[in-house]
């Protein structure tokens, strides 16, 4: 079990790594495109080198550049049959997007991953992948990793998607972008919508209207430069722990502010919480600095179109609840029950660990503010990063009577979280 010293609050200016999904699609586009791509800034954590080196295996080269890489390729008419198995390790990421990259390529290549993604549904990628053409094979009954990709002929299609989910998105527009022909996509729920983004500015035909994605496929992709902004998701931990301590003062610099992934904000605003953005000008993505400071905030209800705006961060909100004026209860989020851990399981493990009153939902749940401090508590990361973040957040709120059973899994989006904490600390 891991401890940590109680810490009194936290003060100053930190930068948080770069956009975990802004990378691996830096890293996608890069090895999809014809040329060289400066990627500026990219994230390196255990996801992000499982799609490196997934590009790699389809004949990218990674050359490494000032504060990044130049990615170096033929383009995705040249993909290389993969030698080997490609292991996405954790990374739901890489299994879901490089499905439907390597989808239309005309190659065979398997894809597994570690213990958790082996567990994470498939078939949502596989399903609309088969309606344009692919012939893909998975195991139990199609729906899990190992997945095996065979060579066919796609094509465009008209597809409805079901699952609220940014990665099934962005796994049909990869492979639409590679097709002769037009395709449709149609999202339940907007979620983020980074690779629309991206595919623009690498030369795809590509438009947006309302909630469906329109691709007119085919067109070569062209390299070009990719600046990685800070990681909204990253940054939330820290606008958690300004809510957390008492006397706490933020300034988070350079951080994406797409608003398909700050609903974080829209909630937080929605109970109280007053911060400050301030936008830098003339960036691709929205971008700039948070400020936040301690101060008292009341619970609500988190639930609907923004909860896939948030989905990363319902955990944290979640823990948050213990803050609160009144309580927190977040609804129509079944997706955490099937990412890296379940993680309204893993989130009312150990908030019950600290005394908290809580109620669990099938598609979510609702925490009461703590009336006492806890007397002892082992949390549990479940080998999910998030969740080992935010336990290391408790222990050094309350110090050593609070314990975490594994941390190393924050390599996985944030390897040196504790060390960035420890810049901003006040013992
Ligand atoms: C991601 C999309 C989200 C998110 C994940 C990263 C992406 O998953 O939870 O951490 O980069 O597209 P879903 O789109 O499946 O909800």
């Amino acid at each position: 079990m891991i401890t940590f010293g109680k810490i009194k609050s936290v003060k100053g200016e930190i930068s948080v790594p770069a956009d975990k999904s802004i990378t691996h699609r830096s890293f996608m586009l890069g090895a999809m495109a014809e040329g060289s791509t400066r990627v500026t800034n990219p994230l390196m954590s255990r996801d992000t080198i499982a799609t490196m080196e997934a590009m790699k295996a389809l004949g990218a080269e990674f050359i490494p550049a000032e504060n990044g890489f130049v990615v170096v390729s033929k383009g995705y008419r040249a993909f290389n049959e993969p030698s080997d198995v490609i292991n996405c390790d954790n990374s739901g990421t890489t299994a879901r997007l490089i499905s439907g990259l390597i989808a239309p390529a005309g190659v065979y290549a398997v894809l597994t991953g570690d213990d958790s993604l082996r567990k994470r549904p498939m078939k949502r990628v596989i399903k609309p992948l088969s309606l344009m053409g692919s012939r893909m094979e998975a195991a139990s009954n199609g729906t899990l990793l190992p997945l095996t990709i065979l060579p066919s002929k796609m094509h465009g299609a008209d597809i409805t998607g079901e699952t609220k989910s940014a990665q099934v998105k962005s796994a049909v527009l990869l492979a639409a972008a590679q097709i002769e022909g037009h395709t449709t996509y149609t999202e339940p729920a907007s979620t983020r919508n980074h690779s629309e983004i991206m595919l623009k500015n690498f030369g795809a035909d590509i438009s947006v209207n309302g909630k469906t994605v329109i691709v007119n496929g085919g067109r070569p992709l062209t390299g070009t430069d990719a600046a990685v902004p800070g990681d909204f998701s990253s940054a939330a931990f820290f606008i958690g722990a300004a809510l957390i301590f008492e006397g706490a003062e933020i300034t988070i610099k350079n951080v994406g502010l797409n608003e398909t992934r700050t609903g974080l904000l829209t909630a937080l605003s929605s109970f109280g919480v007053k911060f400050e953005l301030n936008y830098y000008e003339n960036t691709i993505e929205p971008m700039g600095d948070i400020h936040i400071k301690h101060q008292s905030f009341r619970g609500g209800k988190v639930d609907g179109e923004l909860i896939a705006n948030l989905i990363d961060e319902l955990p944290l909100l979640a823990f948050l609840g213990l803050f609160a004026d009144s309580p927190v209860e977040i609804r129509d989020a079944h997706e955490l029950r099937v990412k890296e851990s379940d993680r309204i399981a893993a989130t009312l493990y150990n908030l019950n660990q600290l005394g908290a009153e809580t109620e669990e939902f099938e598609d979510g749940m609702k925490i009461y503010p703590l009336k006492k401090e806890p007397v002892q508590a082992h949390l549990r990361s479940f080998f999910d990063h998030r969740i080992a973040m935010l336990s290391i957040l408790m222990c050094k709120r309350f110090g050593e009577k609070v314990s975490v059973d594994e941390i190393q899994s924050v390599d996985v989006s944030f390897p040196n979280f504790v060390s960035i904490l420890e810049e901003i600390e006040n013992k």
